[in-house]
Protein backbone atom coordinates (compact mmCIF):
# COMPACT_ATOMS: atom_id res chain seq x y z
CA UNK A 1 0.00 0.00 0.00
CA UNK A 2 1.36 3.76 -1.07
CA UNK A 3 2.07 6.00 1.98
CA UNK A 4 -0.47 8.22 0.66
CA UNK A 5 -3.39 6.17 0.90
CA UNK A 6 -2.39 4.80 4.39
CA UNK A 7 -3.62 7.56 6.92
CA UNK A 8 -3.04 6.07 10.24
CA UNK A 9 -0.04 3.86 10.65
CA UNK A 10 1.06 2.29 14.61
CA UNK A 11 3.68 0.15 15.15
CA UNK A 12 3.86 -1.29 19.08
CA UNK A 13 1.78 1.86 20.03
CA UNK A 14 2.03 1.29 24.20
CA UNK A 15 0.38 4.05 26.69
CA UNK A 16 0.85 2.88 30.39
CA UNK A 17 -0.66 5.36 33.01
CA UNK A 18 1.11 4.15 36.18
CA UNK A 19 0.76 0.16 36.71
CA UNK A 20 -2.21 0.22 34.73
CA UNK A 21 -1.79 -0.57 31.01
CA UNK A 22 -4.09 1.34 28.80
CA UNK A 23 -2.83 0.24 25.45
CA UNK A 24 -0.53 -2.73 24.58
CA UNK A 25 1.64 -3.14 21.43
CA UNK A 26 -0.91 -1.54 18.77
CA UNK A 27 -0.42 -2.37 15.04
CA UNK A 28 -2.61 -0.78 13.11
CA UNK A 29 -2.90 0.69 9.48
CA UNK A 30 -6.18 2.74 8.30
CA UNK A 31 -6.80 3.06 4.84
CA UNK A 32 -7.77 6.74 3.06
CA UNK A 33 -11.93 6.59 2.56
CA UNK A 34 -12.10 4.09 5.59
CA UNK A 35 -14.67 4.52 8.13
CA UNK A 36 -12.63 2.47 11.05
CA UNK A 37 -14.87 1.42 13.79
CA UNK A 38 -12.69 0.85 17.25
CA UNK A 39 -15.13 -1.35 19.36
CA UNK A 40 -14.75 -2.11 23.32
CA UNK A 41 -15.38 -1.87 26.62
CA UNK A 42 -15.78 0.85 28.79
CA UNK A 43 -11.90 1.26 29.62
CA UNK A 44 -10.38 -0.61 27.07
CA UNK A 45 -7.83 1.99 25.77
CA UNK A 46 -9.89 3.60 22.88
CA UNK A 47 -9.79 7.57 23.88
CA UNK A 48 -6.48 6.68 24.83
CA UNK A 49 -5.49 5.61 21.58
CA UNK A 50 -7.51 8.20 19.60
CA UNK A 51 -6.06 10.87 22.42
CA UNK A 52 -2.40 9.90 21.20
CA UNK A 53 -3.27 9.78 17.69
CA UNK A 54 -4.66 13.01 17.62
CA UNK A 55 -1.85 14.48 18.86
CA UNK A 56 -2.99 14.97 22.61
CA UNK A 57 -1.17 12.53 24.59
CA UNK A 58 2.25 10.94 24.08
CA UNK A 59 2.86 7.00 24.05
CA UNK A 60 4.83 5.63 26.54
CA UNK A 61 6.35 3.46 23.67
CA UNK A 62 5.93 2.86 19.82
CA UNK A 63 5.12 4.97 16.96
CA UNK A 64 2.56 6.12 14.95
CA UNK A 65 2.22 8.38 11.78
CA UNK A 66 -1.20 10.64 11.14
CA UNK A 67 -2.04 11.95 7.28
CA UNK A 68 1.86 11.49 7.25
CA UNK A 69 2.62 13.04 10.41
CA UNK A 70 4.73 11.56 13.33
CA UNK A 71 2.61 11.64 16.87
CA UNK A 72 5.63 12.11 18.97
CA UNK A 73 7.54 14.86 16.92
CA UNK A 74 4.44 16.76 14.58
CA UNK A 75 1.53 17.13 16.77
CA UNK A 76 0.12 20.61 15.55
CA UNK A 77 0.70 19.26 12.00
CA UNK A 78 -1.52 16.56 12.90
CA UNK A 79 -4.14 18.72 15.00
CA UNK A 80 -4.00 21.24 11.83
CA UNK A 81 -4.99 17.95 9.44
CA UNK A 82 -8.13 16.48 11.78
CA UNK A 83 -11.13 16.85 13.50
CA UNK A 84 -11.39 15.26 16.97
CA UNK A 85 -15.13 14.97 18.49
CA UNK A 86 -13.77 14.25 22.30
CA UNK A 87 -15.71 11.45 24.56
CA UNK A 88 -15.67 14.54 27.06
CA UNK A 89 -15.50 18.00 25.01
CA UNK A 90 -15.79 21.51 26.70
CA UNK A 91 -18.05 23.79 25.26
CA UNK A 92 -17.89 27.86 25.82
CA UNK A 93 -21.34 27.77 27.34
CA UNK A 94 -21.83 31.60 26.99
CA UNK A 95 -21.52 31.32 23.07
CA UNK A 96 -23.87 31.03 20.80
CA UNK A 97 -23.24 27.96 18.26
CA UNK A 98 -22.73 30.53 15.51
CA UNK A 99 -20.39 32.29 17.76
CA UNK A 100 -18.71 28.72 18.92
CA UNK A 101 -18.54 27.85 15.00
CA UNK A 102 -17.39 30.98 13.74
CA UNK A 103 -14.48 31.00 16.61
CA UNK A 104 -13.98 27.40 15.54
CA UNK A 105 -13.81 28.08 12.05
CA UNK A 106 -11.23 30.79 12.20
CA UNK A 107 -9.04 28.45 14.98
CA UNK A 108 -8.62 26.49 11.59
CA UNK A 109 -8.42 29.48 9.34
CA UNK A 110 -11.98 29.60 7.71
CA UNK A 111 -13.34 33.14 8.13
CA UNK A 112 -15.54 35.70 6.19
CA UNK A 113 -18.73 34.49 4.03
CA UNK A 114 -17.38 31.08 3.39
CA UNK A 115 -17.90 30.04 7.22
CA UNK A 116 -20.67 31.71 7.66
CA UNK A 117 -22.34 30.10 4.60
CA UNK A 118 -21.13 26.76 6.44
CA UNK A 119 -22.37 26.83 9.58
CA UNK A 120 -25.84 27.85 8.75
CA UNK A 121 -26.10 24.93 6.47
CA UNK A 122 -24.41 22.68 8.62
CA UNK A 123 -26.60 23.99 11.53
CA UNK A 124 -30.12 23.30 9.46
CA UNK A 125 -28.92 20.13 8.45
CA UNK A 126 -28.78 18.92 12.17
CA UNK A 127 -32.03 20.31 12.79
CA UNK A 128 -30.96 23.63 14.40
CA UNK A 129 -32.23 26.15 12.70
CA UNK A 130 -33.90 28.76 14.64
CA UNK A 131 -31.83 28.14 17.31
CA UNK A 132 -28.15 29.15 16.18
CA UNK A 133 -28.36 32.14 18.37
CA UNK A 134 -29.08 30.94 21.42
CA UNK A 135 -26.24 30.03 24.54
CA UNK A 136 -25.12 26.98 24.51
CA UNK A 137 -25.82 26.90 28.28
CA UNK A 138 -29.75 26.65 27.39
CA UNK A 139 -29.07 23.60 25.14
CA UNK A 140 -29.75 19.94 25.87
CA UNK A 141 -26.79 17.36 25.60
CA UNK A 142 -27.82 16.38 22.63
CA UNK A 143 -28.10 19.71 20.81
CA UNK A 144 -24.39 20.65 22.04
CA UNK A 145 -23.39 17.29 20.52
CA UNK A 146 -24.96 18.11 17.03
CA UNK A 147 -22.84 21.57 17.42
CA UNK A 148 -19.60 19.61 18.28
CA UNK A 149 -20.60 17.54 15.74
CA UNK A 150 -20.49 20.33 13.29
CA UNK A 151 -17.24 21.93 14.96
CA UNK A 152 -15.41 18.74 14.16
CA UNK A 153 -16.07 18.65 10.35
CA UNK A 154 -16.56 22.00 9.78
CA UNK A 155 -12.86 22.87 8.13
CA UNK A 156 -13.12 19.90 5.42
CA UNK A 157 -10.19 17.45 7.74
CA UNK A 158 -8.65 14.63 5.61
CA UNK A 159 -9.19 12.57 8.92
CA UNK A 160 -12.07 12.96 11.45
CA UNK A 161 -11.80 11.32 14.65
CA UNK A 162 -14.73 10.38 16.20
CA UNK A 163 -15.04 9.25 20.18
CA UNK A 164 -18.59 8.02 20.90
CA UNK A 165 -20.20 10.19 18.40
CA UNK A 166 -23.56 9.13 19.20
CA UNK A 167 -23.98 8.22 22.97
CA UNK A 168 -26.19 11.69 23.65
CA UNK A 169 -28.19 11.43 20.33
CA UNK A 170 -31.41 10.14 19.25
CA UNK A 171 -32.00 7.82 17.03
CA UNK A 172 -32.83 10.49 13.98
CA UNK A 173 -29.63 12.55 15.02
CA UNK A 174 -27.61 9.38 15.35
CA UNK A 175 -29.13 8.17 12.17
CA UNK A 176 -28.14 11.30 10.68
CA UNK A 177 -24.65 11.63 11.56
CA UNK A 178 -24.35 8.49 9.68
CA UNK A 179 -25.52 9.30 6.73
CA UNK A 180 -22.93 12.05 7.05
CA UNK A 181 -20.18 10.07 7.94
CA UNK A 182 -20.94 7.74 5.00
CA UNK A 183 -21.25 11.10 2.55
CA UNK A 184 -17.85 12.19 3.76
CA UNK A 185 -16.47 8.99 3.51
CA UNK A 186 -17.50 8.82 0.22
CA UNK A 187 -17.64 11.62 -1.90
CA UNK A 188 -14.34 13.26 -0.43
CA UNK A 189 -12.74 10.20 0.97
CA UNK A 190 -12.33 11.59 4.22
CA UNK A 191 -11.07 8.83 6.67
CA UNK A 192 -13.36 8.12 10.03
CA UNK A 193 -11.66 6.26 13.03
CA UNK A 194 -14.80 5.95 15.44
CA UNK A 195 -14.81 4.78 18.93
CA UNK A 196 -17.92 3.62 20.02
CA UNK A 197 -19.44 0.42 21.66
CA UNK A 198 -22.74 0.33 19.69
CA UNK A 199 -22.06 -2.64 17.17
CA UNK A 200 -25.14 -1.60 15.22
CA UNK A 201 -23.61 1.61 14.44
CA UNK A 202 -20.14 0.16 13.60
CA UNK A 203 -21.94 -2.50 11.78
CA UNK A 204 -24.19 0.25 9.62
CA UNK A 205 -21.42 2.62 9.06
CA UNK A 206 -18.02 1.30 9.31
CA UNK A 207 -15.82 -1.17 6.87
CA UNK A 208 -13.28 -2.12 9.08
CA UNK A 209 -13.53 -2.88 12.35
CA UNK A 210 -10.86 -3.45 15.08
CA UNK A 211 -12.10 -4.92 18.00
CA UNK A 212 -10.00 -3.77 21.23
CA UNK A 213 -10.29 -5.69 24.95
CA UNK A 214 -7.96 -4.78 27.93
CA UNK A 215 -5.77 -2.54 25.67
CA UNK A 216 -4.82 -5.59 23.23
CA UNK A 217 -6.49 -5.43 19.43
CA UNK A 218 -8.42 -9.27 19.57
CA UNK A 219 -10.20 -8.63 16.62
CA UNK A 220 -9.56 -6.82 13.01
CA UNK A 221 -11.26 -7.01 9.71
CA UNK A 222 -14.63 -5.69 7.78
CA UNK A 223 -17.36 -6.87 9.77
CA UNK A 224 -18.48 -9.97 7.80
CA UNK A 225 -15.25 -10.95 8.62
CA UNK A 226 -15.37 -10.73 12.35
CA UNK A 227 -18.73 -12.31 12.43
CA UNK A 228 -17.22 -15.17 10.22
CA UNK A 229 -14.29 -15.69 12.35
CA UNK A 230 -15.96 -16.66 15.29
CA UNK A 231 -19.33 -17.81 13.66
CA UNK A 232 -21.25 -15.51 15.25
CA UNK A 233 -24.95 -14.35 13.91
CA UNK A 234 -24.17 -10.32 13.57
CA UNK A 235 -21.18 -8.42 15.25
CA UNK A 236 -23.10 -7.68 18.14
CA UNK A 237 -22.83 -11.69 18.90
CA UNK A 238 -19.50 -11.67 17.79
CA UNK A 239 -18.41 -8.81 19.63
CA UNK A 240 -19.50 -10.68 23.17
CA UNK A 241 -17.84 -14.05 21.80
CA UNK A 242 -14.76 -11.74 21.95
CA UNK A 243 -14.81 -9.43 25.07
CA UNK A 244 -16.82 -11.91 26.56
CA UNK A 245 -20.09 -10.22 28.05
CA UNK A 246 -22.20 -13.35 29.41
CA UNK A 247 -24.40 -12.31 32.33
CA UNK A 248 -24.45 -14.42 35.29
CA UNK A 249 -27.82 -14.42 36.70
CA UNK A 250 -27.45 -15.88 40.07
CA UNK A 251 -25.61 -12.90 40.66
CA UNK A 252 -27.96 -10.11 39.76
CA UNK A 253 -29.76 -9.29 42.74
CA UNK A 254 -27.25 -11.45 45.30
CA UNK A 255 -25.75 -7.50 46.26
CA UNK A 256 -29.00 -6.90 48.27
CA UNK A 257 -28.48 -9.86 50.68
N1 LIG B 1 -5.35 10.04 32.58
C1 LIG B 1 -5.43 8.79 33.06
N2 LIG B 1 -4.84 8.45 34.21
C2 LIG B 1 -4.91 7.16 34.68
N3 LIG B 1 -5.52 6.17 34.03
C3 LIG B 1 -6.13 6.45 32.87
C4 LIG B 1 -6.12 7.77 32.32
N4 LIG B 1 -6.79 7.75 31.15
C5 LIG B 1 -7.21 6.48 30.98
N5 LIG B 1 -6.81 5.70 32.00
C6 LIG B 1 -7.05 4.26 32.16
O1 LIG B 1 -6.74 3.63 30.94
C7 LIG B 1 -7.65 2.59 30.65
C8 LIG B 1 -8.28 2.85 29.28
O2 LIG B 1 -9.14 3.99 29.35
P1 LIG B 1 -9.84 4.61 28.07
O3 LIG B 1 -8.84 4.73 27.01
O4 LIG B 1 -10.56 5.84 28.51
O5 LIG B 1 -10.89 3.45 27.70
P2 LIG B 1 -12.15 3.45 26.71
O6 LIG B 1 -12.17 4.73 25.98
O7 LIG B 1 -11.97 2.26 25.85
O8 LIG B 1 -13.36 3.28 27.60
C9 LIG B 1 -8.65 2.56 31.81
O9 LIG B 1 -8.22 1.58 32.72
C10 LIG B 1 -8.51 3.94 32.41
O10 LIG B 1 -8.81 3.94 33.79
MG1 LIG C 1 -13.62 6.15 25.85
Amino acid sequence: MSSAQVQIVTQGLSKNFGPIEALKNLDLEVKKGSTFGFLGPNGAGKTTTVRILSGLLRPSSGNAAVCGFDVLTQQDEIKGATGLLPETPGLYSKLSAVEFLEFIGALNDLTGEIVNKRIDQLLALLGLEGRQNDLLESYSSGMKQKVLVASTILHDPTLVFLDEPTSRLDPSASALVKEIILALAKETETTFFICTHMTDFAEDVCDIIGILNEGVLSALGSPNEIIDQVGANDLEDAYLKIVGGEVDREKLLTWRQ
